[in-house]
């Protein structure tokens, strides 16, 4: 989605707004540009834009921007917008790239989300005598601005204050006007905003990262509240009713590395290998040795709270959403609880059955997207108690759950989700394993057995990660497919969805993922002997590994060349498969944190071999923050 920077100082706002910029560049772009006032060219009392159209723009818009004398030497100019945009309303163009001016040029205006009544507005400020210049939903903003700043009295923030009030969707807006160069507002309704100071000024952006070299303590906005960030680094919060108020602040304790590559070609691959680290945090602290106890405080549910759960929803999106059915089988299995996932952007359309003793948890990484935050809203209205898992600290799911559970698996730049994925199923196993605890079905030295395999898997994953010579050997053979099928049973097909989306939007390759024992209802029509369709089997030990090495049987009879994924030792996979991946032993339930990684490893291979853009598949973005 868009990303946004603001800066407003003492000194050159040009380097924290393109070193802002490129630093959310992992969010998926189009088009990016910038708005500065030059406070020295006072006869001309305009705005300077500098707008590209096209990815890799923020080192093109650099250069655009020395070009038209804005340099990252810049000492006049200390006040400033930046922008990537992710297209939704009007095509990738300059036109539409933003920052948006009103009709003077006087006000510019960066813009992520979606005005929903934006067609009413423009028709609305078009009949007042507005001139529109893009197809944009936000350029309404700008003149909405504009209107209200004159019947305001030039007062910019009550004049933000009344045009937020007019507007419905979701927006994080930064707004600058050429009478204010020593002040900025900014504003937020259901997208992301974070707002920092430093001794050089104030700084607000979309993520994290684009001001984590100048701050590593953030406030968030709360919804339709406006902050003003003054050129002395100072910030004033204000909510919709103009009363001024403190928000609370958070410190961010990883550091600007976690935002570089470190050595590695890509940030994807980066992630992947960071994820032994990530497990092992992740259970960090999870054992009470003494007691022989989980402990997850976070749930913050009274013992006779966890008895009642009768059921339990797992909502979410995309690569969460498959988390969400591998923990599915984790609660059902360890803790005996119903569970049904549901995609979020259908649960919020549904008519979920919710009481009381209903338990959500939401899984979001980002903590932002859109239908998942809309889903919790449901369920709490309905009386569920929900919890959300989250990478993203106070993001806007932990304003919307009774209690945030975080996974703390640090920045994830990659829009491809790898660590965050994995640390969401350890994080699923520790809660699958408390709730068992808690209603008495496991008793001490069962509970230290299962956490003891959770602490075997860092290494096990290590092991997955340092021999990758049979995975390349299987990337080679998908990067020539044009469909990649991906069968399992139980937990190995929740695996294959994960495995298959990922392949999918990194390679571009047509993939799909299906429970083994349906591929004889229609599916196995796909396999072609003339191309031997890969057929990626997840076959690691289980309860239905007999049935597994079947359908393997089954796919080669019809000319599928198959990679297989199984445990170390297994023979027979080794006979009936063109390529095996070994993986190491560990529980069937605690298999799908191996397989993902050789799964990850296998997609990311793939992408490599075929030229993609690894950490910025085309057409995606890194968090979704509309529906
Ligand atoms: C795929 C991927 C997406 C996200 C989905 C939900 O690699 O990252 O499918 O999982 O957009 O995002 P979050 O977890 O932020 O709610």
């Amino acid at each position: 989605m868009c990303g946004i920077v603001a800066f407003c100082g003492v000194k050159n706002a040009i380097t924290p707004l393109l070193t802002g910029l490129a630093r959310l560049e992992y969010r998926g772009y189009d088009s990016a540009g910038l708005a500065v006032i030059d406070p020295q060219a006072k006869q001309l009392r305009t705005i300077q834009r500098v707008r590209q159209e096209g990815r890799g723009m923020v080192e093109v818009l650099r250069e655009a921007a020395a070009e038209a004398g804005l340099g990252d030497d810049s000492q006049g100019i200390t006040c400033g917008i930046g922008h990537t945009r992710w297209a939704t309303h009007g095509a990738p163009s300059v036109a539409n790239a933003h920052p948006h001016c009103d009709c003077q040029g006087r006000i510019a205006v960066a813009h992520n989300g979606i005005i929903e009544n934006h067609g009413r507005l423009r028709e609305q400020l078009t009949a007042e005598g507005h001139t529109f210049h893009s197809q944009t939903d936000s350029e309404v903003v700008s003149h909405l601005v504009e209107k209200h700043y004159a019947l305001q009295n030039g007062d910019l923030a009550a004049a933000v204050r009344a045009a937020v009030a007019e507007l419905s969707g979701s927006f994080a807006l930064a707004i600058l006007h050429r009478d204010y160069p020593e002040a900025l507002v900014v504003t937020r309704n259901d997208s992301p905003l974070v707002i920092g100071s430093c001794a050089t000024g104030a700084i607000a952006a979309s993520d994290v990262p684009a001001l984590i070299e100048y701050t590593r303590d953030v406030c968030y906005l709360d919804d339709r509240d406006i902050a003003i960030l003054h050129a002395n680094g100072s910030v004033e919060y204000f909510d919709p009713a103009g009363e001024p108020y403190t928000p609370n602040t958070y410190h961010i304790d990883w550091n600007i590395k976690e935002a570089e590559k470190g050595g590695y070609p890509d940030f994807m691959l980066k992630e992947i290998n960071e994820q032994p680290r990530v497990v092992r945090d992740v259970l960090k602290g999870r054992l009470n040795t003494q007691a022989k106890t989980l402990e997850l405080p976070e749930l913050a549910m009274t013992p006779d709270e966890l008895a009642a759960i009768d059921r339990v929803y797992i909502v979410a999106c995309g690569t969460s959403y498959h988390a969400g059915l591998i923990g599915k089988d984790l609660i059902e299995s360890w803790a005996r609880i119903p569970v049904e996932v549901r995609v979020a952007s259908e649960f919020r359309y549904a008519n979920p059955i919710i009481s009381s003793n209903t338990l959500v948890i939401a899984i979001t990484q980002s903590g932002e997207t859109a239908d998942t935050l809309e889903a919790v809203r449901l369920a709490r209205r309905a009386g569920a108690h929900v919890v959300a898992i989250t990478n993203v600290i106070g993001s806007r799911i932990t304003t919307e759950a009774q209690t945030t559970i975080y996974i703390k698996a640090n920045i994830e730049i990659s829009v491809a989700a790898t660590k965050t994925f994995l640390a969401q199923l350890c994080l699923l196993a520790l809660l699958a394993l408390f709730l068992s605890q808690e209603r008495g079905l496991v008793n001490e030295t069962q509970i230290v057995t299962a956490f003891e395999a959770l602490q075997r898997l860092p290494q096990q994953i290590e092991a997955v990660l340092a021999d990758t010579t049979s995975i390349d050997a299987a990337a080679e053979v998908c990067a020539d497919a044009t469909t990649v099928l991906f069968i399992g049973r139980g937990v190995g097909a929740t695996t294959c969805y994960e495995g298959a989306l990922k392949l999918k939007e990194i390679s571009y390759i047509h993939a799909e993922a299906i429970a083994a024992g349906e591929i004889k209802h229609g599916t196995l029509a796909l396999i072609d002997p003339i191309v031997a369709t890969p057929v990626v089997a997840v076959a690691v030990a289980s309860a239905t590994h007999d049935k597994m090495l079947a359908n393997i049987e089954e796919v080669k009879a019809r000319g599928a060349r198959v990679i297989a994924l199984a445990t170390e030792g297994d023979e027979r996979v080794g006979e009936l498969a063109d390529i095996v991946i070994y993986l190491p032993p560990t529980y069937e339930q605690l298999s799908p944190v191996l397989a993902s990684v050789a799964l990850q490893l296998l997609a990311h291979r793939a992408a490599v071999l075929l030229g993609r853009d690894i950490d910025k598949p085309r057409n995606l973005a890194k968090s979704v923050t509309v529906e």
